[in-house]
């Protein structure tokens, strides 16, 4: 390669040429000889890596081709400048590649006049050249930017904070104009106060410290009036770090802080506001609560009242329902009193001129015996009597009279005896001298019930003869009340003989062939306690009826028959008074039956019972025949308990 190079006539130089060859291959810029004829002698390599032609195609053409159009005749001035001047001359222009595009180079060239060869090192710019148009480029829109932002002051202070750049922004914020705050500290911009505490010198150092400093405070403006700033301080240094000054952005934000002022006083307001309401809602909350509570009290009271009421209600009702039982009581005890002394009155005036009949009947007995027998010896003697005598014993019929005197005298002891019975059931009916539970005899108590009751079941236009069927067990006395006992018999018989009466009123009766029936019958239920059941087969009981069957009041029978309290007050007197039950069976068509269950009391340890009143009255039969009348009739008066 080195033989395109110009001889050189020293042996020095001449030991140094595989030393050059190698330099020139090495080289990072682009060497080359060209001669006077316009081509290239030599290249090497690093044209070709730089151009993309081969050392053949770049020593086959004119050099000078290779260059743009617009930048040859720059060029060649060049070339033509180094024949005057002695040094090398430096130009740039623009190289073609390869592919036809340019490349930027700088030209080192001088004149090798005696070999008429130029040297040239040419060093690749187009990079270096790019980056410098780019960093231009950015230069000038950053300053444009700069330059044209109105709303941000952006000025550049140096290390000593005097203003060394000023742009429009900060014109029309601060109201200086470039030219006449270049060079000026930076604390004609703050307040006196603020100078006063070195608060500019304060915020640069910590900046300078820091790398960054913002604040938002009052600054002052050229006029003297004020505005709110948000600056930015940021320090600027070289690449070594060593400081350059600072550049500031600052802001005005009068208006958003006035808006943020009359923001947060509205929020204050709002604030306060809020709190006042809280402690009315506070307060109207807690009247809320104490109305609640006085409400619900109030509603507890009325609770309380109400209940208070009601309950006075109840009693008002339970004590109207006991003062209507015992006003029934009263009515009832009253009629059974008035029937009682009415009975007992009867009786007593009955029995003196039944005490003359019976007492002198069996002396009239006698002493008509004694007169037949007086006329029976006349007879003897006197076969014979005269004709007025005989018109006499003929007229008054005296064989028939000797024969019913007799009879007729026995008949009217019965009916006396009868009366005496009378007497004595309607004296033991009344009870009016027993006040007190005594041992009495239930079937006494029955019979003479039945006794005042007889009227009722002998046959009327209504009904035939109602049936009484009694079947007595062997009862002991039992301790209660007899009269108030009886009222029981006579109630629910009473009941009985009506049931059978309205049965024949509707044409049936339940059992028995058509005949009206009550069934009497007594039993020990256990050692303790008797029952008297009095069944009828009359019309029967409805369920509905039976259910209020002991309410006082309660009847079905038309308006002046009953009164409704017959079984009221039974009910009373067994269950209440004497501690017994009184049950009812019955169904519509099937009859009815009561039965008293009543506990014996101290009565069931004595010895007496029904038997005894049997004896009783046997005693009274046998005594009858043995004895004189006038002792039978004592004794029989004493049996019916009259003295
Ligand atoms: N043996 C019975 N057969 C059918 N119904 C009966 C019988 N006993 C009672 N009753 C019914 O029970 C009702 C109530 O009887 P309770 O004796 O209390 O009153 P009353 O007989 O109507 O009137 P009072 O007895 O006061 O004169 C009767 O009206 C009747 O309807
Ligand atoms: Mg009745």
């Amino acid at each position: 390669m080195l033989t395109f190079l110009p001889e050189v006539p020293s042996a020095e130089s001449q030991n140094m040429e595989p030393a050059l060859d190698r330099f020139f291959t090495l080289s990072l810029d682009m060497l080359g000889v060209m001669g006077s004829d316009g081509y290239f002698k030599q290249v090497n390599p690093r044209w070709e890596k730089t151009l993309d032609f081969t050392t053949q195609e770049l020593l086959a053409q004119p050099w000078i081709e290779l260059i743009h159009p617009k930048d040859r005749q720059l060029t060649l001035t060049q070339i033509q400048n180094l024949a005057t001047e002695p040094d090398p001359v430096t130009f740039k222009n623009r190289c073609r590649c390869a592919d036809g595009s340019y490349k930027w180079l700088l030209w080192n060239v001088s004149l090798d006049r005696e070999q008429q060869l130029i040297y040239a090192v040419v060093r690749d710019q187009t990079e270096r050249k790019r980056s410098k148009e780019a960093l231009w480029d950015s230069e000038e829109r950053f300053r444009c930017l700069v330059e044209n932002v109105k709303d941000y002051a952006i000025y550049m202070l140096d290390p000593e904070g005097r203003v060394s750049s000023w742009n429009q922004g900060a014109e029309s914020i601060n109201g200086y104009r470039e030219d006449e705050i270049l060079g000026k500290s930076v604390s004609c911009l703050y307040l006196p106060e603020d100078v006063e505490s070195g608060k500019p010198e304060k915020e640069l150092k910590e900046a300078a410290a820091v790398g960054r400093f913002q604040d938002e405070s009052y600054r002052i403006r050229r006029d003297g009036s004020c505005f709110w700033a948000n600056a930015t301080i940021t320090a600027l240094r070289d690449r070594n770090g060593r400081l350059r000054g600072f550049a500031k952005v600052v802001r005005d934000i009068t208006e958003r802080k006035l808006t943020q002022e009359a923001l947060q006083k509205a929020y204050d307001n709002l604030e306060r506001r809020v709190a006042e309401r809280t402690v009315e809602l506070v307060r109207a909350n807690k009247r809320l609560r104490r109305e609640i509570i006085e409400r619900k009290q109030m509603e507890k009271e009325l609770r309380d009242s109400e209940a208070q009421l009601r309950q006075q209600t109840q009693q008002l009702q339970q004590a109207l329902h006991k003062l209507k039982q015992a006003q029934a009581q009263l009515v009832q005890s009253e009629k059974m009193s008035s029937l009682g002394q009415l009975v007992a009155g009867v009786a007593h005036e009955i029995n003196n001129p039944v005490s003359f009949i019976y007492g002198n009947l069996n002396y009239a007995e006698q002493y008509f015996q004694q007169l037949l027998d007086l006329i029976e010896l006349y007879q003897q003697y006197y076969p014979q009597p005269s004709a007025e005598i005989q018109a006499q014993i003929q007229l008054i019929d005296l064989d028939f009279v000797t024969l019913d005197l007799p009879k007729l005298l026995h008949s009217m002891k019965v009916g006396a005896d009868r009366i005496y019975q009378i007497v004595r059931s309607l004296r033991n009916f009344s009870h009016l001298d027993r006040a007190e539970k005594q041992p009495v005899n239930i079937h006494e108590g029955i019979d003479n019930t039945l006794l005042i009751l007889q009227s009722r079941l002998k046959p009327c236009p209504g009904h035939p003869t109602l049936e009484v069927v009694k079947e007595y067990g062997d009862l002991p006395l039992v301790d209660c009340y007899a009269g108030e006992l009886n009222q029981v018999f006579m109630n629910i018989l009473s009941n009985a003989i009506d049931a059978l009466e309205e049965s024949f009123v509707m044409g049936y009766c339940s059992s028995g062939h058509g005949k009206g029936q009550i069934r009497i019958w007594t039993e020990m239920i256990n050692a303790d306690w008797v029952a008297i059941h009095i069944a009828d087969n009359g019309v029967g009981i409805t369920e509905e009826v039976k259910q209020r069957l002991f309410d006082p009041f309660f009847t079905t029978k038309p308006v002046g028959k009953g009164t409704g309290l017959g079984l009221s007050i039974s009910y009373k007197i067994v269950v209440e008074k004497h501690g017994g039950h009184l049950k009812c069976f019955s169904s519509p068509g099937q009859g009815t039956e009561f039965a008293i269950e009543i506990p014996l009391g101290l009565s069931s340890q004595q010895c007496c019972c029904q038997s005894l009143y049997q004896e009783r009255v046997g005693l009274v039969e046998q005594k009858d025949r043995g004895d004189t009348e006038r002792e039978r009739k004592n004794l029989l008066l004493k049996s019916v308990g009259i003295p």
